[in-house]
């Protein structure tokens, strides 16, 4: 039996989830677990999954439930899990959030609270348009919304090499937002039913957002 909080970030391509889960991780302490992270290294490392995820992904579709469970299963062992986790991106399906109860059932836990990122969809087009990151931490920028103090530098590492996700173009964010809708969004009636379920505005600018995640994120995993 373990009390470990387990949160759950919900919300659309861009809506903040990695930004704020990063964040997260560093006032509370908890585990960042992104999918999509574990994907790209699986297509990164070449890994059988990774060969299996790339065009799926690069289509703005999801990944079979199977790949994407296996991924997460895996790192749901490592030690670092009992300081509490944020799922970032994942669940995705009903199969997952399924899958997701039975494995914390197994450990005598349950999901402690999931959050809803509300945002406009429009918008999310230019927020995940202008994303880049850093090529050694993985420091989330933007270039209107969050760039780094110093061009060029990242503001975590110091590092001078970015990137940006081969998904991020208008036509496959506009995919991805409409796998959201009809696979994920679904999802937050199933947390509402659960009695778990917060809704914050996440149009704001990211110090507002964190803010308000923060002062819920704080009632149980302070
Ligand atoms: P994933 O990597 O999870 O991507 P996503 O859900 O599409 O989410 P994003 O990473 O695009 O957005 P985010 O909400 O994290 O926003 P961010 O904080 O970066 O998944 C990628 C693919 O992998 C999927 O399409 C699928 O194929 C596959 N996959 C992953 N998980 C899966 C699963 N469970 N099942 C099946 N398939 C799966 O912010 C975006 C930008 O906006 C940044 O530049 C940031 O600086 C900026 N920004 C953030 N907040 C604000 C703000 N408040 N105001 C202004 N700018 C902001």
């Amino acid at each position: 039996m373990s009390n470990a909080p387990v949160l759950i970030l919900l919300g659309p391509p861009g809506a903040g989830k990695g930004t704020q889960a990063r964040m997260l991780e560093e006032d509370f302490g908890l585990v960042q677990l992104s999918t999509g992270d574990m994907l790209r290294a699986a297509v990164a490392a070449g890994t059988e999954a990774g060969r299996r995820a790339k065009s799926v992904m690069e289509a703005g579709q999801l990944v079979s439930d199977e790949i994407v469970l296996a991924i997460l299963k895996d790192r749901m062992t490592q030690p670092d899990m009992a300081r509490g986790i944020i799922l970032d991106g994942f669940p995705r399906t009903d199969g997952q959030a399924a899958a997701l109860d039975a494995l914390l059932a197994a450990n005598g836990q349950k999901v402690t609270a999931a959050v809803s990122l509300e945002v406009d969809d429009e918008a999310m087009v230019g927020r995940v348009s202008g994303r880049f990151t850093c090529g050694s931490c993985g420091e989330g920028y933007h270039d209107e919304f969050k760039q780094p103090a110093q061009a060029g530098t990242c503001d975590k590492c110091g590092g001078t090499a970015f990137k940006r996700r081969a998904d991020d173009n208008a036509e496959t964010v506009r995919e991805r937002l409409k796998a959201y809708h009809a696979q994920t969004a679904p999802l937050i009636a199933y947390y509402e039913g659960k009695g778990v379920l917060a809704r914050i505005d996440a149009m704001g600018p990211i110090a507002e957002v964190r803010q308000a995640l923060s002062s819920i994120v704080g009632q149980v995993a302070a």
